[in-house]
């Protein structure tokens, strides 16, 4: 039997999803694996004395987790400054250090990784709530050598989409249905405009493909522009639209993003619905794996950062070992994409005419096209297409030469709304 003393920061949601589950499962998880998870420490901003800290001595002072009575840091703040200042502190002190704060091991994990090298850091909890992905790819698939990681990875966003389609919620009713069940933060920036998905990627883009944390490397955009047209014609031509991260190698170099994509509606990533998350990981030997499940949640999140806890007690394993070179990040206007449009215009004879001259004369070929019919009393029409893959740059173009020529022919109605289509293969 080994003791593990705990020192934990923070008494938010994840940390006290951590003391519930050691209160729980603290027996069972003895049984298992000869390890008694001890609660020495909890430090944070604000006490709460209605939480059962189970016999641990709280303080307001972070800097005493750092104390002889402590094994191992689990950091539970958020936020970037003072979590690294904590986290640097501990790992200083050859304490090993649990986190599940993406943002701070996307923006500084290079860094804190390269530093005090014989401590461990682990990060389970930070992308993908539940899921052990990151101990998917870093030991169960430690054997292959990986293609594509794609991945739902963000709750809020499939939280609004699913509610979008299912029950016709325009996106601000679904946002604020988001944040009333405590989905989505008051201030749901980070999430609907794609930048916590993206801090996500950047961690499985680096451990999928050994390379650096690169978050400056990933596009990204966020949900705020889809409307319940386009879920409806996407649904028409067989999609289902998703906010998706993808990182791939394309031959030497790699290729992330996070963005809204169309899915075919029969692929298991498309039936992914609500607050859950997916990954799908392709790679040599194993082929497709998918891992689904909680992506968020006190208990979810608490559940990866005590398996990470007692993956430490249990090895005292060193961190993640990688060595990890420098690959080039394909520019978003390489990446090469079909694409869905839609667009809306006055009902006239040539307008479709026109859409389709534009795409030939930047040598896009369309696949399907719908042109809806007008609804009684309008004068407006959706055209909607697909195209066959083509660069970013080149759709990119092509859009805005469609714009200006729509625009002399004073036939415009609102902008065209373009979302990239993943085929997944
Ligand atoms: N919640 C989830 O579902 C989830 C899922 C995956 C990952 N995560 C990550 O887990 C971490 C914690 O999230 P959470 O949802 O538990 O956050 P939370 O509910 O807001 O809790 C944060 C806790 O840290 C304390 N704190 C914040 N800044 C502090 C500071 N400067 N000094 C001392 N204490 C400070 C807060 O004190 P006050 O009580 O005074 O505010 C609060 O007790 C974040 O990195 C988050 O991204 C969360």
């Amino acid at each position: 039997m080994k003791q593990v003393r705990l020192g934990i920061a923070g008494l938010g949601t994840v940390a006290q999803g951590v003391l519930s589950i050691i209160s729980m499962n603290g027996g069972k998880i003895r049984d298992r694996s000869g390890i008694e998870l001890k609660v020495t420490r909890v430090s944070s901003r604000t006490a709460k004395p209605e939480v059962d800290l189970l016999g641990a001595k709280f303080s307001q002072d972070l800097s005493d987790l750092v104390a002889d009575d402590v094994d191992i840091v689990l950091e539970l703040i958020g936020g970037e400054d003072v979590a690294r200042n904590l986290i640097e502190a501990a790992l200083d002190a050859n304490k090993p250090v649990v986190t599940a704060n993406k943002a701070l091991i996307a923006t500084y994990g290079n860094d804190l990784l390269s530093s005090n090298v014989n401590v461990p850091i682990k990060f389970e909890a930070a992308v993908a709530g539940a899921i052990p992905i990151i101990q998917a790819i870093q030991d169960a698939l430690i054997c292959n050598d990986f293609h594509q990681v794609v991945g739902i990875i963000n709750g809020t966003c499939n939280y609004i989409l699913t509610a979008m389609e299912e029950e016709d919620q325009p996106f601000a009713t679904a946002l604020s249905n988001a944040q009333a069940l405590g989905y989505a933060e008051a201030d749901p920036t980070f999430d609907i405009e794609g930048v916590d998905a993206a801090h996500k990627l950047t961690i499985l883009a680096g451990l999928a493909f050994d390379t650096p944390f690169e978050l400056e490397q990933v596009y990204v955009e966020g949900i705020t522009k889809i409307t319940a047209l386009d879920i409806e014609y996407a649904a028409e031509l067989g999609y289902r639209i998703k906010h998706v991260g993808v990182a791939k190698v394309v031959g030497a170099e790699v290729e992330a993003r996070v963005h809204p994509a169309l899915l075919p509606s029969g692929a298991l990533l498309a039936n992914v619905n609500g607050v859950a998350n997916a990954v799908v990981v392709r790679s040599d030997a194993a082929g497709q794996t998918l891992f689904s499940g909680p992506g968020a949640g006190g208990m979810a999140t608490a559940s990866s950062v005590l398996g990470d806890v007692v993956a430490l007690a249990r090895s005292g394993e060193s961190r993640d070992g990688g060595a990890r070179s420098k690959t080039r990040y394909i520019e978003i206007g390489e990446v090469i994409c079909s694409n869905y449009l839609r667009i809306p215009v006055r009902d006239k004879p040539g307008v479709f005419a026109q859409v389709a001259n534009t795409m030939s004369e930047h040598d896009i070929s369309i696949e399907a096209a719908i042109q809806k019919e007008p609804v009684a009393g309008s004068a407006f029409v959706d055209i909607v297409i697909v195209t066959h893959a083509v660069a970013e740059s080149v759709m990119e173009r092509a859009v805005a030469t469609l714009r200006e020529k729509l625009g002399e022919l004073e036939v415009s109605q609102g902008d065209i709304s373009r979302i990239r289509i993943e085929t997944l293969e």
